[in-house]
């Protein structure tokens, strides 16, 4: 009887765990702040909201209402690391949903759920780094979700696309150099073209997925910031010892949050990696991980 008692509270336990990691994904989102000191001295502070891993369905109505509401900070800056779809007819309704956004200064580049749809993988899987899609730097595999239109609506706006490519904005009289990448997780990235530009008053690396030659790479180019997504903060989190995964080569503990990279011979950049505010449809739980967008205040 005492074991079928353990059983059943733990049974119990179990599925009481799942439901409440089901309510935090879908209806915890919060917004984070941080305070990064990368502008020259005299500067006007800048708020900057970076946004990542939306991963939307249309049929998802709290995380929509969110987004919408984002508009409302009052941001300076946009910037925008990819993951945005989980459904081909999920792009109108995103693009609603950024509306207010999509009018203030902002950036973007592109992750793997902007160009292939989610597939249903085993829960190990997730555990082993191994979720997602792998297509090996393959840029002729056919892409069944409208990038293209993503594209379009993003750029017509006035964001700028980063993938691949530099960009520059002059927000507040602060002139922002930007160097980006295409998702480096499905091997996109191309670093051959980094050098950031020295007479900007900052200048600002954006990718999806933080791997680590990538973070080198920006960092030796003389970047100060550099933003990513991708981990989902690996979704589920163990309170006092954090993120379980990251799904690339990142280690653990900078999973999520304002940390620093570094190479040898170069200045710190500092960092910082979003935990995104969205899952797979296949995998929709987080742990101590809430959904979040995060406002960076950029400091002389
Ligand atoms: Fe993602």
């Amino acid at each position: 009887m005492a074991l079928g008692r353990l059983l059943a509270a733990t049974t119990a336990l179990g599925l009481g765990t799942l439901g409440y990691s089901y309510i935090e994904a879908t209806r915890r989102f919060v917004v984070r702040e941080f305070t990064a000191p990368v502008l020259p001295a005299g500067h006007e502070p800048l708020r900057v909201l970076h946004l990542s891993d939306i991963h939307l369905l249309p049929g998802q109505l709290p995380k929509r209402e969110w987004l919408e509401s984002l508009a409302a900070l009052e941001p300076d800056l946009v910037v925008n690391t990819g993951d945005n779809l989980a459904r081909a007819d999920s792009v109108a309704p995103l693009v609603a949903s950024l509306a207010g956004l999509l009018d203030v200064p902002g950036v973007f580049v592109f992750g793997s759920n902007d160009y292939f749809s989610p597939k249903l993988k085993s829960p190990t899987s997730y555990l082993s780094g191994g979720t997602g899609v792998d297509v090996g730097g393959d840029w002729s595999r056919p892409r069944d979700l409208p990038f293209e239109d993503l594209r379009a609506a993003f750029t017509q706006q006035g964001w700028l696309d980063l993938n691949n490519d530099r960009g520059e904005l002059t927000v507040k009289g602060t002139h922002i150099a930007f160097t980006g990448v295409d998702d480096p997780h499905l091997r996109f990235d191309r670093l051959d073209h980094l050098p950031a530009d020295a007479t900007a008053d900052l200048r600002i690396g954006v990718a999806h997925a933080p791997y680590l030659r990538v973070l080198d790479s920006f960092n030796a180019a003389g970047n100060e910031l550099i933003l990513a997504g991708h981990t989902h903060g690996g979704q589920l989190q163990v309170p006092g010892f954090g993120a379980l995964v990251t799904n690339c080569d990142i280690d653990r503990g900078r999973a999520n949050g304002l940390h620093t990279h570094r190479t040898p011979g170069h200045d710190a950049s500092w960092l910082h990696v979003s935990a995104g505010c969205g899952t797979s449809p296949f995998t929709p739980f987080r742990f101590s991980c809430r959904p979040e967008a995060t406002v960076l205040t950029l400091t002389g």
